[in-house]
């Protein structure tokens, strides 16, 4: 089967655990072990561009694991040929990396010789202007799009019109980890609604190493990443009832590592007090990386079968940003019928 051609832009730390996932022959933990007929080793990485002068011109079997990135190194992976390239940029660069960025005009020459059919795009929150400017290169170059970041994109009707006029994929916007404080929340909202309780009120502090903690935790950008967070939990609950989800702090000595607090506060028979006080520990970029592969392999599936455009199952079940509320055991039923059960053998490689 023809590999899927994968491009890279922004080689931190969830790059990291996907470029591991990849070279790993056979990883601990796969979630689907086939999507769309596809293993994770079907997928090849052929691009790969950053605008740290530390990472660029590295192979990235080496760039993923340069300072800043903190994430742990999984698995012993070889030499991939795939040297990081600079990408470009038209925000502010984040201040731990503002000394070091060197940056070119397009990408979209290289990414169209690199023949890559996929983007991921994995730069930083709160680089908004830039993750436009990446989905235009994708169009210019040919290549679909996938957008992990919670800048706005893949959730823009004029982006989604000019992907599916130009027989490409669009998916985003946000991703959801595997098992984050997102799915997390959702998944205790939704067990406590089914089981007749109201929810009142609930909170969620996230606590993280990494750069992107970094990044998050600035004004600007907490707030629109609490707003994507906050909305995608509360479509768990048919009715109204107050809750916040977002991260609070940076703890450098974390490294890539989060820890979640979780508060809910709800009634049962009688109007009686049912309360929960919970914390999960994960580490960021290995709770990327299932659906990531999920992702990837639902886009070229979709390729394949010529669905053009932003299908509605890849969003809703691997990324937070929702065009309407769907809960979380629906996205991801409805993800599983389209790309995991259904058999590879209907259509020809
Ligand atoms: N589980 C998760 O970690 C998770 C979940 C949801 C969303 N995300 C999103 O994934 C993205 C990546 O997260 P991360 O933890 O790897 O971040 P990170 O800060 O570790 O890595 C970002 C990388 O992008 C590079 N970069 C910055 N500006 C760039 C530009 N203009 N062009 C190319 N590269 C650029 C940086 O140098 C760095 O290597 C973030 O937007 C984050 O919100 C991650």
């Amino acid at each position: 089967m023809a590999k899927i051609k994968v491009a890279i832009i922004g080689i931190g730390n969830v790059a990291a655990a996907f470029v591991q996932s990849i070279y790993t022959k056979k990883m601990l933990g796969t979630w689907h072990e086939k999507v769309g007929g596809f293993n994770s080793t079907d997928i090849q990485i052929v691009a790969a561009y950053d605008i740290d002068k530390q990472k660029i011109g590295l192979d990235l079997s080496e760039a993923i694991f340069r300072r800043p990135n903190v994430g742990p190194q999984f698995s012993k992976i070889p030499r991939t040929n795939v040297t990081v390239k600079p990408g470009i940029i038209k925000d502010s660069a984040p201040a731990h990396i503002a000394e070091n960025v060197l940056a070119a005009d397009s990408i979209a020459d290289d990414l169209g010789e690199s023949r890559a059919v996929i983007a991921l795009n994995l730069i930083p929150s709160g680089m908004q202007k830039t993750s436009i400017a990446y989905a235009n290169e994708c169009l210019a170059a040919g290549v679909s799009f996938v957008n992990a970041t919670p800048s706005l994109v893949a959730c823009k009707a004029d982006f989604q019109r000019k992907f599916k006029k130009a027989r490409l994929v669009l998916a985003g916007d946000d991703l959801m980890s595997q098992f984050g404080g997102t799915a997390f929340h959702k998944g205790i909202l939704d067990f406590i609604n089914s089981r007749g309780i109201k929810v009142e009120k609930s909170y969620q502090l996230d606590v993280g190493g990494g750069n992107e903690t970094l990044n998050t935790i600035s004004e600007g950008i907490k707030i629109e990443k609490r707003d994507i967070k906050t909305n995608s939990i509360a479509a768990e609950i048919p009715y109204k009832f107050d809750t916040v989800a977002g991260t609070t702090d940076y703890v450098d000595y974390m490294a890539n590592n989060r820890t979640s607090y979780f508060w809910i506060g709800a009634r049962g028979a009688f109007g009686a007090d049912v309360g929960i006080d919970v914390y999960l520990r994960t580490n960021d970029g290995a709770n990327a990386v299932n659906v990531l592969l999920d992702v990837v392999r639902a886009v070229a599936h979709s390729l394949k079968r010529k669905q053009f455009g932003s299908p509605e199952q890849i969003n809703d079940y691997g990324f937070k940003k929702l065009a309407k509320p769907v809960l979380l055991h629906e996205a991801h039923k409805e993800f599983n019928k389209k790309y995991v059960n259904d058999p590879p053998s209907k259509f020809k490689a």
